[in-house]
Protein backbone atom coordinates (compact mmCIF):
# COMPACT_ATOMS: atom_id res chain seq x y z
CA UNK A 1 0.00 0.00 0.00
CA UNK A 2 1.11 3.74 -0.59
CA UNK A 3 0.84 6.10 1.93
CA UNK A 4 0.75 9.55 2.09
CA UNK A 5 1.45 12.01 4.73
CA UNK A 6 0.39 15.34 4.98
CA UNK A 7 2.92 18.27 7.01
CA UNK A 8 6.11 19.11 7.51
CA UNK A 9 7.08 19.07 10.92
CA UNK A 10 8.22 16.73 14.03
CA UNK A 11 5.02 15.55 14.18
CA UNK A 12 4.68 14.30 10.83
CA UNK A 13 8.58 13.07 10.63
CA UNK A 14 7.80 10.49 13.60
CA UNK A 15 3.90 9.46 11.83
CA UNK A 16 6.92 8.94 8.61
CA UNK A 17 9.02 6.97 10.80
CA UNK A 18 6.50 4.93 12.27
CA UNK A 19 4.33 4.53 9.01
CA UNK A 20 7.37 2.81 7.18
CA UNK A 21 7.77 -0.08 9.98
CA UNK A 22 4.51 -1.44 8.73
CA UNK A 23 4.60 -4.46 6.76
CA UNK A 24 1.69 -3.18 4.52
CA UNK A 25 3.63 -0.10 3.68
CA UNK A 26 5.10 0.47 0.11
CA UNK A 27 6.04 3.67 -0.73
CA UNK A 28 5.13 6.13 1.26
CA UNK A 29 5.50 10.50 0.11
CA UNK A 30 4.86 13.50 2.20
CA UNK A 31 3.46 16.56 1.46
CA UNK A 32 5.84 18.83 1.76
CA UNK A 33 7.33 16.83 4.38
CA UNK A 34 10.89 17.14 5.47
CA UNK A 35 14.33 16.06 4.54
CA UNK A 36 14.46 13.38 7.42
CA UNK A 37 11.48 11.64 5.46
CA UNK A 38 11.53 9.96 1.90
CA UNK A 39 9.89 11.18 -0.96
CA UNK A 40 8.64 14.66 -1.12
CA UNK A 41 6.60 16.28 -3.04
CA UNK A 42 6.15 20.34 -3.46
CA UNK A 43 2.59 20.74 -2.85
CA UNK A 44 1.24 23.35 -0.57
CA UNK A 45 -1.01 21.90 2.37
CA UNK A 46 -3.77 23.61 1.52
CA UNK A 47 -4.44 23.13 -1.83
CA UNK A 48 -7.01 20.11 -1.34
CA UNK A 49 -7.62 19.74 -5.63
CA UNK A 50 -4.14 19.51 -6.03
CA UNK A 51 -3.49 16.66 -3.17
CA UNK A 52 -6.16 14.66 -4.30
CA UNK A 53 -5.32 14.58 -7.83
CA UNK A 54 -1.85 13.26 -6.46
CA UNK A 55 -3.73 10.57 -4.12
CA UNK A 56 -5.07 9.02 -7.22
CA UNK A 57 -2.38 9.30 -9.03
CA UNK A 58 0.19 7.39 -6.73
CA UNK A 59 -2.71 5.26 -6.09
CA UNK A 60 -2.50 6.14 -1.85
CA UNK A 61 -4.58 3.64 0.46
CA UNK A 62 -3.68 5.67 3.25
CA UNK A 63 -3.71 9.71 3.82
CA UNK A 64 -2.37 10.81 7.21
CA UNK A 65 -3.39 14.76 8.05
CA UNK A 66 -0.65 15.90 10.53
CA UNK A 67 -1.79 19.86 11.08
CA UNK A 68 -4.93 21.18 12.02
CA UNK A 69 -5.24 23.76 9.29
CA UNK A 70 -4.90 21.35 6.15
CA UNK A 71 -8.08 19.41 8.61
CA UNK A 72 -9.61 22.31 9.49
CA UNK A 73 -10.03 22.99 5.67
CA UNK A 74 -11.71 19.94 4.56
CA UNK A 75 -9.30 17.87 2.96
CA UNK A 76 -10.23 14.63 4.63
CA UNK A 77 -13.75 15.39 3.74
CA UNK A 78 -12.74 15.73 -0.20
CA UNK A 79 -10.19 12.42 -0.06
CA UNK A 80 -13.47 10.16 1.64
CA UNK A 81 -15.56 11.32 -1.09
CA UNK A 82 -13.27 10.08 -3.45
CA UNK A 83 -13.09 6.95 -1.88
CA UNK A 84 -9.43 7.19 -0.47
CA UNK A 85 -9.35 6.40 3.06
CA UNK A 86 -8.05 9.64 5.31
CA UNK A 87 -7.05 9.71 8.53
CA UNK A 88 -7.91 12.46 10.97
CA UNK A 89 -11.03 14.17 11.43
CA UNK A 90 -13.75 16.03 9.26
CA UNK A 91 -13.45 19.96 9.05
CA UNK A 92 -17.12 19.79 11.04
CA UNK A 93 -15.20 18.20 13.55
CA UNK A 94 -11.94 19.63 13.18
CA UNK A 95 -13.92 22.34 14.53
CA UNK A 96 -13.30 21.18 18.46
CA UNK A 97 -9.74 22.79 18.10
CA UNK A 98 -10.46 25.34 15.12
CA UNK A 99 -12.85 27.02 17.58
CA UNK A 100 -12.57 27.16 21.36
CA UNK A 101 -15.88 28.42 21.87
CA UNK A 102 -17.34 25.33 19.83
CA UNK A 103 -15.10 23.77 22.25
CA UNK A 104 -15.88 24.94 25.30
CA UNK A 105 -20.23 25.18 24.74
CA UNK A 106 -19.73 21.78 23.80
CA UNK A 107 -18.04 20.62 27.27
CA UNK A 108 -20.54 22.35 29.17
CA UNK A 109 -23.66 20.93 27.18
CA UNK A 110 -22.73 17.32 27.94
CA UNK A 111 -21.21 17.88 31.20
CA UNK A 112 -17.82 17.41 30.52
CA UNK A 113 -15.25 18.97 33.04
CA UNK A 114 -13.62 22.15 32.01
CA UNK A 115 -12.40 25.28 33.53
CA UNK A 116 -15.60 27.66 34.23
CA UNK A 117 -15.58 30.43 31.57
CA UNK A 118 -17.81 32.98 29.23
CA UNK A 119 -17.42 33.78 25.63
CA UNK A 120 -17.65 37.84 24.51
CA UNK A 121 -17.59 39.23 21.29
CA UNK A 122 -17.29 42.74 22.84
CA UNK A 123 -14.47 44.17 24.69
CA UNK A 124 -15.63 46.16 27.06
CA UNK A 125 -18.50 43.03 28.40
CA UNK A 126 -14.93 41.22 28.70
CA UNK A 127 -13.19 43.95 31.14
CA UNK A 128 -16.41 43.66 32.93
CA UNK A 129 -16.07 40.22 33.48
CA UNK A 130 -12.19 40.46 34.27
CA UNK A 131 -12.94 43.00 36.79
CA UNK A 132 -15.57 41.26 38.42
CA UNK A 133 -14.01 37.26 38.52
CA UNK A 134 -10.38 38.88 39.46
CA UNK A 135 -6.92 37.41 38.94
CA UNK A 136 -5.62 34.79 37.94
CA UNK A 137 -7.80 34.34 34.70
CA UNK A 138 -7.45 32.89 31.73
CA UNK A 139 -7.79 34.78 28.01
CA UNK A 140 -7.66 33.26 24.78
CA UNK A 141 -8.41 34.02 21.11
CA UNK A 142 -11.19 31.90 19.95
CA UNK A 143 -9.65 30.76 16.85
CA UNK A 144 -6.48 29.24 15.24
CA UNK A 145 -3.40 31.14 16.94
CA UNK A 146 -0.99 29.07 16.71
CA UNK A 147 -0.60 28.25 20.20
CA UNK A 148 0.08 31.72 20.90
CA UNK A 149 -3.89 33.10 21.37
CA UNK A 150 -3.96 31.99 25.25
CA UNK A 151 -2.88 34.74 28.16
CA UNK A 152 -2.84 33.07 31.74
CA UNK A 153 -2.82 36.53 33.52
CA UNK A 154 -1.68 36.54 37.32
CA UNK A 155 -2.94 39.97 37.29
CA UNK A 156 -6.43 41.75 36.48
CA UNK A 157 -4.24 44.01 34.11
CA UNK A 158 -2.64 41.80 32.72
CA UNK A 159 -6.22 40.26 31.77
CA UNK A 160 -7.48 44.02 30.17
CA UNK A 161 -3.99 44.16 28.24
CA UNK A 162 -4.90 40.59 26.86
CA UNK A 163 -8.35 41.54 25.72
CA UNK A 164 -7.19 45.02 24.46
CA UNK A 165 -4.50 43.53 22.49
CA UNK A 166 -6.61 40.51 21.34
CA UNK A 167 -9.84 42.97 20.28
CA UNK A 168 -8.80 46.17 19.55
CA UNK A 169 -5.49 45.56 18.19
CA UNK A 170 -6.20 42.40 16.24
CA UNK A 171 -2.75 40.53 17.40
CA UNK A 172 -4.31 37.41 16.11
CA UNK A 173 -6.58 38.64 13.32
CA UNK A 174 -9.98 37.43 12.67
CA UNK A 175 -8.71 34.10 15.54
CA UNK A 176 -9.42 37.30 17.90
CA UNK A 177 -13.17 38.35 16.94
CA UNK A 178 -14.05 36.71 19.80
CA UNK A 179 -12.42 35.36 23.62
CA UNK A 180 -13.18 33.10 25.72
CA UNK A 181 -12.23 34.03 29.33
CA UNK A 182 -12.12 31.19 31.81
CA UNK A 183 -11.08 30.35 35.32
CA UNK A 184 -7.41 29.68 35.87
CA UNK A 185 -6.95 25.85 37.04
CA UNK A 186 -4.29 24.80 39.12
CA UNK A 187 -3.17 21.40 38.49
CA UNK A 188 -0.51 19.34 36.68
CA UNK A 189 -0.84 18.96 32.75
CA UNK A 190 -0.69 16.59 30.92
CA UNK A 191 -1.60 15.12 27.53
CA UNK A 192 -3.40 12.43 26.47
CA UNK A 193 -4.28 11.38 23.01
CA UNK A 194 -6.54 8.86 21.56
CA UNK A 195 -7.51 6.80 18.42
CA UNK A 196 -10.71 6.60 17.47
CA UNK A 197 -13.01 5.41 14.73
CA UNK A 198 -15.81 7.64 15.56
CA UNK A 199 -17.06 5.18 18.46
CA UNK A 200 -14.64 3.06 19.67
CA UNK A 201 -11.84 4.69 21.72
CA UNK A 202 -8.06 3.78 22.43
CA UNK A 203 -6.23 5.76 24.66
CA UNK A 204 -2.36 5.80 23.83
CA UNK A 205 0.47 6.24 26.18
CA UNK A 206 0.24 9.52 28.26
CA UNK A 207 3.15 12.27 27.68
CA UNK A 208 3.85 15.60 29.33
CA UNK A 209 4.75 18.55 27.12
CA UNK A 210 7.18 21.50 28.36
CA UNK A 211 5.39 24.62 26.96
CA UNK A 212 7.63 27.61 27.90
CA UNK A 213 11.00 28.49 26.04
CA UNK A 214 13.70 27.96 29.65
CA UNK A 215 14.49 26.07 31.98
CA UNK A 216 11.96 25.95 35.28
CA UNK A 217 9.16 26.86 32.55
CA UNK A 218 9.96 29.76 32.18
CA UNK A 219 9.84 32.53 29.34
CA UNK A 220 7.13 32.67 26.43
CA UNK A 221 5.13 30.26 25.40
CA UNK A 222 6.56 28.03 22.59
CA UNK A 223 4.99 25.05 20.46
CA UNK A 224 6.42 22.33 22.88
CA UNK A 225 10.04 22.34 23.38
CA UNK A 226 10.22 18.78 24.67
CA UNK A 227 8.21 15.82 26.00
CA UNK A 228 8.21 12.65 27.59
CA UNK A 229 5.94 9.24 28.22
CA UNK A 230 4.58 7.67 29.74
CA UNK A 231 3.74 10.49 32.48
CA UNK A 232 3.43 9.44 35.76
CA UNK A 233 0.45 11.72 36.88
CA UNK A 234 -1.71 10.26 34.71
CA UNK A 235 -1.85 6.65 36.98
CA UNK A 236 -4.23 3.76 35.26
CA UNK A 237 -6.85 5.22 37.56
CA UNK A 238 -6.33 8.78 36.18
CA UNK A 239 -6.26 7.75 32.67
CA UNK A 240 -9.47 5.27 33.41
CA UNK A 241 -11.04 8.51 34.86
CA UNK A 242 -9.75 10.49 31.57
CA UNK A 243 -11.34 7.72 29.36
CA UNK A 244 -14.57 7.49 31.33
CA UNK A 245 -15.40 11.52 31.67
CA UNK A 246 -13.90 12.98 28.88
CA UNK A 247 -13.05 10.92 25.95
CA UNK A 248 -16.42 9.13 25.92
CA UNK A 249 -18.65 11.37 26.52
CA UNK A 250 -17.61 13.89 23.53
CA UNK A 251 -16.31 11.37 21.30
CA UNK A 252 -20.61 10.80 21.79
CA UNK A 253 -21.41 14.09 22.05
CA UNK A 254 -19.50 14.57 18.62
CA UNK A 255 -21.58 11.95 16.98
CA UNK A 256 -25.46 13.35 18.79
CA UNK A 257 -23.77 16.82 17.21
CA UNK A 258 -23.58 15.12 13.27
CA UNK A 259 -20.29 15.59 13.65
CA UNK A 260 -18.39 12.18 14.26
CA UNK A 261 -15.08 12.62 15.29
CA UNK A 262 -12.66 10.17 13.54
CA UNK A 263 -8.80 9.94 13.69
CA UNK A 264 -6.53 11.41 17.17
CA UNK A 265 -8.31 12.91 19.57
CA UNK A 266 -6.01 14.94 21.58
CA UNK A 267 -6.84 16.26 25.07
CA UNK A 268 -4.75 18.52 26.92
CA UNK A 269 -5.92 17.93 30.88
CA UNK A 270 -4.97 19.85 33.68
CA UNK A 271 -5.21 17.58 36.46
CA UNK A 272 -6.92 19.32 39.31
CA UNK A 273 -7.78 18.04 42.91
CA UNK A 274 -10.84 17.26 41.58
CA UNK A 275 -9.81 15.03 38.80
CA UNK A 276 -8.66 15.87 35.21
CA UNK A 277 -10.22 18.74 33.66
CA UNK A 278 -10.15 19.52 29.64
CA UNK A 279 -7.53 22.82 28.95
CA UNK A 280 -7.61 22.02 25.56
CA UNK A 281 -9.12 19.81 22.62
CA UNK A 282 -6.80 18.90 19.35
CA UNK A 283 -7.54 17.85 16.38
CA UNK A 284 -4.43 15.85 15.58
CA UNK A 285 -1.61 13.98 17.19
CA UNK A 286 0.65 16.89 19.48
CA UNK A 287 3.93 18.00 18.76
CA UNK A 288 6.18 16.81 20.36
CA UNK A 289 3.85 14.32 22.08
CA UNK A 290 3.98 12.50 18.79
CA UNK A 291 8.00 11.68 19.18
CA UNK A 292 7.53 10.16 22.56
CA UNK A 293 4.16 8.46 22.07
CA UNK A 294 4.82 6.71 18.32
CA UNK A 295 8.16 4.97 19.76
CA UNK A 296 6.27 3.41 22.43
CA UNK A 297 3.68 1.44 20.42
CA UNK A 298 4.01 -1.51 19.98
CA UNK A 299 1.88 -2.64 16.64
CA UNK A 300 1.33 -1.42 12.86
CA UNK A 301 0.22 2.13 13.14
CA UNK A 302 -0.97 1.91 9.54
CA UNK A 303 -3.18 -1.21 10.20
CA UNK A 304 -4.47 1.01 13.68
CA UNK A 305 -5.11 4.26 10.91
CA UNK A 306 -7.33 2.18 8.65
CA UNK A 307 -9.13 0.74 11.16
CA UNK A 308 -10.23 4.21 12.46
CA UNK A 309 -11.39 4.91 9.17
CA UNK A 310 -12.65 2.13 8.38
CA UNK A 311 -14.97 1.69 11.77
CA UNK A 312 -13.75 -1.39 12.83
CA UNK A 313 -11.02 -0.25 15.99
CA UNK A 314 -12.49 -2.78 18.03
CA UNK A 315 -10.99 -5.79 15.90
CA UNK A 316 -7.39 -4.27 15.90
CA UNK A 317 -5.87 -4.60 19.61
CA UNK A 318 -3.22 -2.10 20.48
CA UNK A 319 -0.01 -2.25 22.83
CA UNK A 320 2.10 -0.37 24.10
CA UNK A 321 6.06 -1.15 24.86
CA UNK A 322 7.33 -0.68 28.53
CA UNK A 323 9.82 1.81 29.45
CA UNK A 324 9.93 5.54 28.34
CA UNK A 325 10.76 7.82 25.49
CA UNK A 326 11.96 11.08 26.40
CA UNK A 327 11.78 14.30 23.60
CA UNK A 328 14.59 17.58 23.35
CA UNK A 329 13.92 19.87 20.93
CA UNK A 330 16.99 21.75 19.51
CA UNK A 331 15.60 25.14 18.84
CA UNK A 332 16.89 28.26 16.74
CA UNK A 333 18.08 30.72 19.28
CA UNK A 334 15.41 33.68 19.30
CA UNK A 335 12.50 30.95 19.15
CA UNK A 336 9.52 31.67 19.64
CA UNK A 337 10.34 35.46 18.38
CA UNK A 338 12.53 35.89 15.39
CA UNK A 339 15.24 33.71 14.94
CA UNK A 340 18.04 33.03 11.75
CA UNK A 341 17.88 30.00 9.10
CA UNK A 342 20.16 28.66 7.15
CA UNK A 343 22.66 27.55 9.49
CA UNK A 344 24.41 24.17 8.94
CA UNK A 345 23.79 21.13 11.24
CA UNK A 346 26.39 18.42 12.08
CA UNK A 347 26.15 15.37 14.49
CA UNK A 348 22.71 14.08 13.49
CA UNK A 349 24.48 10.36 12.33
CA UNK A 350 26.55 10.46 15.36
CA UNK A 351 23.98 11.22 17.54
CA UNK A 352 21.57 8.25 15.89
CA UNK A 353 24.69 6.35 16.23
CA UNK A 354 23.92 6.35 20.20
CA UNK A 355 20.63 4.71 19.65
CA UNK A 356 18.69 7.88 19.56
CA UNK A 357 15.97 8.82 16.83
CA UNK A 358 16.29 12.16 15.31
CA UNK A 359 13.28 13.66 14.16
CA UNK A 360 13.52 16.67 11.58
CA UNK A 361 11.49 20.14 12.18
CA UNK A 362 12.44 22.96 10.74
CA UNK A 363 15.30 21.83 8.52
CA UNK A 364 16.02 22.34 4.84
CA UNK A 365 18.32 20.11 2.33
CA UNK A 366 21.22 22.25 0.77
CA UNK A 367 22.75 19.93 -1.66
CA UNK A 368 24.12 17.53 1.08
CA UNK A 369 24.51 19.42 3.95
CA UNK A 370 21.36 20.02 5.94
CA UNK A 371 20.97 23.21 7.70
CA UNK A 372 18.33 25.36 9.69
CA UNK A 373 14.55 26.37 8.35
CA UNK A 374 12.70 26.92 11.24
CA UNK A 375 11.93 28.02 14.98
CA UNK A 376 11.97 24.27 16.56
CA UNK A 377 14.89 22.53 14.50
CA UNK A 378 15.00 18.78 16.08
CA UNK A 379 13.74 16.83 17.64
CA UNK A 380 16.09 14.42 19.80
CA UNK A 381 14.36 11.41 21.65
CA UNK A 382 16.29 8.89 23.56
CA UNK A 383 14.50 5.57 25.02
CA UNK A 384 15.27 3.87 28.13
CA UNK A 385 13.55 1.21 30.89
CA UNK A 386 12.67 4.13 32.91
CA UNK A 387 12.46 7.93 32.10
CA UNK A 388 15.80 8.72 34.23
CA UNK A 389 17.33 6.80 31.44
CA UNK A 390 15.70 7.63 28.72
CA UNK A 391 16.64 11.83 29.43
CA UNK A 392 20.08 10.73 29.58
CA UNK A 393 20.22 9.03 26.44
CA UNK A 394 18.05 11.90 25.22
CA UNK A 395 20.84 14.25 26.52
CA UNK A 396 24.01 12.32 25.44
CA UNK A 397 22.76 12.68 21.74
CA UNK A 398 21.57 16.45 22.01
CA UNK A 399 25.74 16.90 22.97
CA UNK A 400 26.43 15.45 19.43
CA UNK A 401 24.38 17.98 17.35
CA UNK A 402 25.88 21.55 16.97
CA UNK A 403 24.49 24.57 14.60
CA UNK A 404 24.87 28.08 14.81
CA UNK A 405 22.80 29.97 18.19
CA UNK A 406 21.14 26.19 19.28
CA UNK A 407 19.42 26.08 22.47
CA UNK A 408 17.24 23.79 24.07
CA UNK A 409 15.76 22.85 27.91
CA UNK A 410 18.00 20.87 30.23
CA UNK A 411 15.37 19.91 32.45
CA UNK A 412 12.69 17.90 30.18
CA UNK A 413 11.10 15.44 32.61
CA UNK A 414 11.93 17.21 35.59
CA UNK A 415 8.70 16.65 37.09
CA UNK A 416 8.64 13.15 36.68
CA UNK A 417 12.60 12.76 37.58
CA UNK A 418 11.66 14.58 41.16
CA UNK A 419 8.29 12.41 41.98
P1 LIG B 1 -4.11 26.15 25.34
O1 LIG B 1 -3.56 26.70 24.06
O2 LIG B 1 -5.56 26.33 25.52
O3 LIG B 1 -3.63 24.76 25.59
O4 LIG B 1 -3.38 26.95 26.50
C1 LIG B 1 -1.96 27.07 26.54
C2 LIG B 1 -1.47 26.86 27.95
O5 LIG B 1 -2.07 27.83 28.83
C3 LIG B 1 -1.88 25.53 28.54
O6 LIG B 1 -1.02 24.52 28.21
C4 LIG B 1 -1.87 25.84 30.02
O7 LIG B 1 -0.55 25.79 30.53
C5 LIG B 1 -2.33 27.25 30.09
N1 LIG B 1 -3.78 27.31 30.36
C6 LIG B 1 -4.78 27.36 29.45
N2 LIG B 1 -5.99 27.40 30.06
C7 LIG B 1 -5.76 27.38 31.38
C8 LIG B 1 -6.60 27.43 32.55
N3 LIG B 1 -7.93 27.54 32.46
N4 LIG B 1 -6.01 27.38 33.76
C9 LIG B 1 -4.66 27.31 33.86
N5 LIG B 1 -3.82 27.29 32.81
C10 LIG B 1 -4.34 27.33 31.59
N1 LIG C 1 2.34 20.06 22.06
C1 LIG C 1 1.13 20.79 22.01
C2 LIG C 1 0.40 20.69 20.76
O1 LIG C 1 0.69 19.91 19.88
O2 LIG C 1 -0.57 21.42 20.59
Amino acid sequence: MNILVIGSGGREHALFWKLSESPQADRIYAIPGNPGMGELIDIPVTDNAAILHFAREKEIGLVVVGPEVPLMNGLVDELEAAGIPAFGPRANAAEIEGSKSFAKDLMKKYGIPTARYEVFTEAESARAYIRREGAPIVVKADGLAAGKGVIVAMTEQEALDAVDAIMEDNSFGDAGARVVIEEFMEGEEASLLAFTDGKVIRPMISAQDHKRAFDGDKGPNTGGMGTYAPAPVMTPAMTERAVEEILKPTIAAMEKEGRIYRGCLYLGLMITDDGPKVVEFNARFGDPETQVVLPLLDGDLAQIMLACTGGTLADVPIHWKDGAAVCVVLAAGGYPGSYEKGHEISGIEDAAKLGALVFHAGTAAQGDRIVTNGGRVLGVVGRGTDIASAVQAAYASVGQISFKDAYYRKDIAHRALRR
